[in-house]
């Protein structure tokens, strides 16, 4: 059952709270059956991937996260270049001869992943892994490599579950469509 609050429009439910928790959960011990005992680096892309990095995280106990932002600029003057920001506390040393795992909330073109990939490596890290919880395949520009992935969708629009529009709607439960038709009938219901 979705489980939408009242006051959201309507829209479109593709996975609920809990089968993202559910496949979360198998993810989480495919990652760690790969990774064997050393700890690995984490590091979630801010925003988006904070509520599925949270349950990522779960599987390892006493590791810290790390937060990276990532901005890909596309558009008249588009190259598609992606602007990378370590956050705070996060060192260039962290990843050094480091098995990295990646945490992102989805994968579309594939830029991002790529220059986020070849940084790390670039600072020394050893190995790379990418654990995505949603990933649209027929979007792809660049072939990354996504090691472990929740979900394959359509090209569609997806909000909830820390993903947005513009800011809105990350607080959402489940992962949803977003329809701004949908989003006007609701909105001219209320008034
Ligand atoms: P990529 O570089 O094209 O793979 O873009 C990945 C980033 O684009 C994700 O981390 C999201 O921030 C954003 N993004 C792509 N598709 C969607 C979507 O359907 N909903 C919300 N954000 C999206």
């Amino acid at each position: 059952m979705p489980s939408q609050p009242e006051r959201s429009p309507p829209f479109r439910c593709l996975f609920t709270n809990l089968e993202i928790l559910t496949r979360t959960r198998e993810l989480g011990r495919e990652l760690q059956d790969e990774l064997g005992s050393e700890p690995p680096c984490l590091v979630q892309v801010v925003e988006g991937a904070r509520p599925f990095a949270r349950l990522v995280q779960q599987g390892f106990v006493g590791q810290r996260m790390h937060d990276v932002r990532a901005k890909s600029y596309e558009g008249t003057v588009s190259t598609g270049e992606v602007q990378i920001e370590m956050l705070e506390g996060f060192g260039a040393m962290d990843v050094v001869d480091r098995e990295v795992v990646l945490i992102e909330d989805i994968v579309d073109t594939g830029r991002t992943i790529e220059a986020l990939r070849a940084h790390f490596l670039a600072l020394g890290a050893r190995r790379v892994r990418v654990i995505s919880l949603l990933s649209k395949p027929s979007r792809r520009v660049v072939d990354v490599q996504v090691e472990h992935i929740g979900f394959e969708i359509p090209d569609e629009f997806v909000i909830g579950f820390g993903m947005d529009l513009d800011e809105r709607y990350r607080e959402l439960p489940d992962v949803v469509v977003y329809d701004a038709e949908v989003e006007r009938g609701a909105a001219a219901s209320e008034a």
